[in-house]
């Protein structure tokens, strides 16, 4: 099987490419940037040696055919990437202070111009799809996120509705006839900002639909990156994984857990997202937000 992997810099993706290295799978890596093809080949060491890096920005179509030409199957991992603006740290400071804890703000977060939700969630992926389908892919593995189905969620209110532009993509997809596996981890871990590691393959893991984890009062709405990026791999060699689209995540760290992702899969008895038109025909109706200090 030879796989794709974009966003392959990223602190997933370039997990998704050690294991698919791990598993001896003819892999390539979509990396936008010089300096994340040195990175990934930085972490990868040795194993860098059986792996083609691609330069390719999900922002500029034409660089996406040659990256998919002659592959079996995708694993999208790109996304839009949001930036803090440090001025609204303030506000969440002052609100804890004057409400003693009552009142919680959320900071907010702007994007780079050119790279906003709407342009590398939505069309970047839907880019992607097209290059899947034009290249004859036979599996494409997305990775999304919770809060698909929540548009007051602070990742869509505070981040130009990332969620929901991913969302569209993942309708795109289903519709594109590809046959898919479509993934909606949780909050990532080790969370930003956090020191300690979260080691993949010691939790106890969770699926569920329609932000079903976020709801259940479990705390399984998390889950580490090393986890998401095994159900990716696993999902491009398990047949019951295509045509699914389901949430993801863990319970608290434990012993050696073991994937099988037949039996993770099998409490949804089958259920899938459910996607709607409206879901379907975003068109987001915000302002993008840009940095009004020119901070970065
Ligand atoms: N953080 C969370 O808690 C959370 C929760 C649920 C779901 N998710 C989703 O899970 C996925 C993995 O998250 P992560 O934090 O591991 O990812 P990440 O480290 O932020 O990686 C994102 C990747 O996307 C690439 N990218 C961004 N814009 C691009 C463009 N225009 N063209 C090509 N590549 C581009 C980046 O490339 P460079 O390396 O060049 O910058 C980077 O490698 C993402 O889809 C994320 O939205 C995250």
């Amino acid at each position: 099987m030879r796989v794709v992997v974009t966003g392959a810099g990223g602190q997933t993706g370039s997990l998704v490419v050690q294991q698919l290295l791990e598993r001896g799978v003819d892999t390539t890596a979509v990396v936008r940037t010089e300096g994340s093809k040195q990175k990934l080949a930085e972490q990868l060491g040795a194993q860098a040696a059986k792996l083609k890096i691609v330069l390719a920005d999900v922002t500029d179509s034409k660089t996406l055919g040659t990256a998919f030409a002659g592959m079996d199957a995708a694993v999208v991992v790109t996304s839009a990437m949001p930036r803090l603006l440090k001025s609204s740290l303030l506000g969440v400071i002052l609100a804890k202070v004057f409400t003693l804890g009552y009142v919680s703000r959320k900071p907010s977060f702007y994007f780079d111009e050119g790279q906003s939700p709407e342009i590398v969630d939505w069309m970047g992926q839907r880019d992607q799809i097209d290059a899947a389908k034009t290249a004859g892919l036979k599996h494409v593995v997305l990775v999304s996120s919770m809060a698909g189905t929540k548009p007051d969620h602070f990742l869509n209110t505070q981040m130009d509705n990332i969620v929901l532009w991913k969302r569209k993509a993942e309708c795109y997809l289903v519709a594109s006839g590809l046959p898919y596996t479509i993934i909606h981890p949780g909050g990532l871990l080790p969370h930003f900002g956090d020191r300690n590691p979260a080691p993949g393959g010691r939790r106890q893991l969770y699926v569920g639909i329609d932000d079903s984890l976020m709801d259940d009062g479990q705390n399984h709405s998390s889950i580490p990156r090393g986890d998401v990026a095994a159900v990716c791999v696993a999902s491009l060699f398990e047949p019951l994984a295509q045509g699914r689209s389901f949430d993801l995540g863990a319970g608290p760290e434990g012993e050696p857990y073991s994937l099988n992702l037949k039996d993770l899969l099998e409490p949804l008895q089958g259920a899938n997202a459910h996607y709607t038109k409206e879901q379907a025909e975003f068109k987001g109706g915000k302002k993008v937000r840009t940095c009004p200090c020119g901070e970065q």
